[in-house]
């Protein structure tokens, strides 16, 4: 992996455009992200697609295009359609209903496509810019008879992504999902997510299969501003020879400053990848 701090694209440039769309990343690549995330889950017919939520609702107009298709907890769950029915359905992110017809056409990218994008333009612009995939509930999938490693391995491994000096980071909440990786022979970076405090033996734990920590910036940083336990995350996961790339910022570039240059975090996730690479290129 480079060893410059790298920003990391939230869902893409997901204060400007809808998450998790081309358009979404192709504009947080333009913004000088060194890294691009995109959340996958997969489809009734096993492909892996960039979406945040299981269902398809909140950031799609799949309830207007297939009423009827819900569960009886009201969720539209992508793994329930396949991809042909997906790429019918158009992709607003989190617009307000009264904001979704500004919103220019998007729809929802398979991961293949997503890559095609960034090494395209990584060829057109002499650039390495990488990506972030994240398996979201790979529990859930796996009960639903759909486990998602192996397929998201093979498009990472056609695509190229292989060892770990690859621009590909793998990320889960879920610590045993990185595990079962590994055993399917993935050597890519790993990174275990986490809302919530991690004792050393956590991180003791953590280390034996991934590099990195994803936290939730508020195990580094309380809502006041003040350093928790004096940033002592950091320290620890360092001394384990851990990354730490905390979530998410938005238009807070003093905040992104203090994190990469008073606690000296990796990286981070923006939804504003343009004022993220101001604030850590910014020395003082
Ligand atoms: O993956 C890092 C961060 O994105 C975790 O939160 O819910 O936005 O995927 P979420
Ligand atoms: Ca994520």
């Amino acid at each position: 992996m480079a060893k410059q701090k790298q920003v990391i694209a939230h869902r893409g440039a997901s204060s400007y455009l809808p998450e998790h769309t081309l358009e979404a990343y192709a504009l947080a690549y333009g913004q000088g992200a060194d890294m691009i995330e995109p959340d996958l889950v997969l489809t009734r017919d096993g492909i892996p697609i960039c979406l945040h939520d299981l269902w398809l609702e909140t950031t799609t107009d799949v309830a207007q295009k297939f009423p009827g298709r819900a569960r009886s907890d009201g969720h539209f769950y992508a793994i329930d359609f396949s991809l042909e029915e997906i790429k019918r359905l158009r992709a607003w992110g989190r617009a307000k209903p009264e904001q979704q017809a500004s919103i220019p056409p998007c729809e929802v990218p398979t991961l293949e496509e997503m890559i095609r994008l960034i090494q395209h333009l990584n060829r057109q612009l002499n650039r390495s810019v990488g990506i972030v995939p994240e398996m979201k509930a790979p529990s859930f999938h796996r009960r639903a008879g759909k486990p998602m490693e192996e397929p998201i391995l093979k498009v990472l491994d056609e695509a190229g992504y292989r060892g770990r000096e690859a621009m590909a980071l793998v990320q889960c909440f879920e610590e045993d999902a990185l595990a079962r990786l590994r055993a399917l022979g993935c050597d890519l970076p790993l990174v275990f997510l986490s809302a919530n405090p991690l004792t050393p033996s956590d991180l003791d734990r953590i280390a034996k299969t991934a590099n990195g920590v994803g936290s939730n910036r508020r195990l580094i940083e309380d809502d006041t501003g003040r350093a928790v336990n004096n940033a002592s995350l950091v320290r620890e996961c360092h001394r384990r020879g851990l990354a730490v790339y905390p979530w998410t910022f938005k238009a807070e570039e003093a905040v992104m400053h203090r994190f990469f240059h008073r606690y000296g975090v990796d990286g981070l996730f923006t939804d504003n990848p343009d004022l993220g690479v101001r604030a850590r290129n910014r020395r003082r």
